[in-house]
């Protein structure tokens, strides 16, 4: 629970935050800030978003905080306040009409985070603390905030400290945490166990790929299985990145952070459900061993695949891990993974694409999406595009015949390995924040988490 730190229960003394749109200022200015209402206009504060200013005290001291939010579009506008706050201990003391305790509170906790472990002299300090809003679901705070500070932990470590076998240690680091029971196929151990795909991609590089399986919870419950894809660096193998896309590739292995993140949420709420967690985690390297442009390969399933690019080594690793997801026929499949530069050329790095072919799973990430201001948008699993992924010497090429919709054409490929599954959702993320927002600061990002179990927690548990 490392972001317990940034509350107490303890409200004595606490500076007031006054959190405004500039409609609720106006009121504020004639009610309760009646006494700072000279002070506020000889600031100029207006309450735009983000700016902040300081009430000053009779005795000298700092009376209260007033936060401007605008016209309050961003829920998590109030991440800027641990940030600019000197430490102390605060209290929310006005809110705008609608944000829930709980929303400010993980916005506070967001606020917080930064990946310092390579930070020597410049190590953040622990920061200003939050009285908890009365109306807060604590328990659902910290979980929702440990779990998402997992996932871009994961995410943020570089690569030669975050490879397979490194990553697999976080899993069952996590499943150990939770008393789940876990395992993991590695190396030529993989061909052996039939997962000739993950084991093709990882061959190239001199730390060895993995199958990592996690399960949790009651098996008469029903089975919920989460897919990540966990490529701890992806050069682009053979069919090498330029530089400049194979910068950022640490993040490779973002859809398998993003599930390790909502396993957390889910087993920290015992939610009951049969959860099952399976992650391919591999290296695409290059060297002797490197799979190979024009290799054809036989998938666990018994599909035949060409290798048209060995730069679209997820869906070939993902591929093995949805057919042994898909064996026990879960009640919903759910696959996580930066897949393709097409999605990101599609809706951006704020929002995330997702397919389903289910229609009320669909419905029900969308509300979710926006009830906890976790974006995400619906792009069709276009059947007319699967001539696309067809090669004339297999039965899929993992390169489609052209790249436009290639976002959706990874995704048909995916839905290829998937039968028996009741109900599937895919998801490709960036996993990174081109840019700042409040709480949300450059670099790994866990999208669509946080929108996914609360779909998990309206289905199978209690609602706060
Ligand atoms: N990991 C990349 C996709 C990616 C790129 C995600 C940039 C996020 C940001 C993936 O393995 C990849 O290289 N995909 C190729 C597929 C193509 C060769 C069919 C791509 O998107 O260019
Ligand atoms: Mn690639
Ligand atoms: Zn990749």
């Amino acid at each position: 629970m490392r972001n317990q730190s940034h509350f107490t229960a303890d409200a004595t003394g606490a500076i007031p935050i006054h959190v405004l749109t500039p409609s609720m200022l106006e009121a504020s200015l004639k009610g309760e800030l009646l006494a700072h209402a000279t002070w506020l206009k000889a600031c100029g504060f207006r309450a735009t978003a983000g700016k902040v200013q300081y009430l000053p005290g009779t005795d000298g001291g700092v009376a209260g905080v007033v936060f401007g939010v605008g016209r309050d579009e961003d829920a998590f506008q109030c991440a800027a306040l641990p940030g600019l706050l000197p430490d102390g201990r605060y209290r929310l003391a006005t809110v705008p009409a609608g944000r829930s305790g709980t929303m400010l509170a993980l916005a506070w906790a967001m606020g917080h985070y930064r990946f310092s472990r390579f930070k020597g002299a410049d190590k953040p300090k622990d920061g200003p603390v939050l009285a908890w809003p009365a109306d807060a679901d604590r328990a659902q705070v910290l979980r929702v905030a440990d779990g998402l500070f997992l996932a871009r932990d994961l995410v943020n470590m570089p690569a030669n400290e975050m490879g397979p076998a490194e990553l697999a240690a976080a899993a069952l680091q996590l499943a150990a945490a939770h008393g789940a029971t876990s395992s993991v196929i590695e190396g030529r151990q993989l061909l052996e166990k039939d997962f000739p795909l993950v084991w093709a991609v990882g061959a190239g590089s001199t730390r060895a790929p993995r199958l990592i399986d996690l399960r949790w919870g009651e098996a008469r419950h029903p089975r919920v299985t989460l897919v990540g894809k966990g490529v701890c660096f992806d050069s682009g193998g053979l069919d090498i990145k330029p530089s400049s896309a194979m910068l950022t590739m640490k993040k490779d292995m973002g859809g398998a952070a993003a599930v390790l993140g909502i396993a957390h949420m889910v087993m920290d709420a015992k939610l009951p459900v049969a959860l099952r967690v399976l992650i391919p985690a591999v290296e695409n390297s290059i060297s002797g061993d490197a799979y190979r442009p024009g290799d054809v390969f036989r998938s666990r399933k018994g599909l035949t695949v060409e290798i048209g690019n060995t730069d679209a080594e997820g869906r070939l690793v993902l591929a093995d891990a949805l057919a042994e997801a898909d064996a026990e026929a879960p009640d919903l499949l759910i696959c996580m993974a930066t897949l393709t530069g097409a999605a990101r050329v599609a809706t951006g790095f704020d929002l995330p694409p997702f397919f389903t072919q289910d229609d009320a799973l669909a419905g029900e990430l969308s509300a979710a999406a926006a009830r906890e201001s976790d974006a995400m948008w619906r792009l069709p699993l276009w059947r007319g595009y699967g001539e696309l992924i067809e090669s004339k010497v297999a039965d899929l090429t993992n390169s489609p015949g052209s790249p436009n919709g290639g976002a959706i054409t990874a995704a048909l490929f995916l839905e290829r390995f998937v039968e028996k599954a009741k109900s599937f959702a895919h998801f490709d993320i960036a996993a990174w924040n081109d840019r700042a927002r409040p709480g949300r600061p450059i670099g790994a990002e866990a999208q669509a988490i946080r929108a996914i179990f609360s779909v998990l927690q309206s289905r199978h548990g209690r609602r706060q």
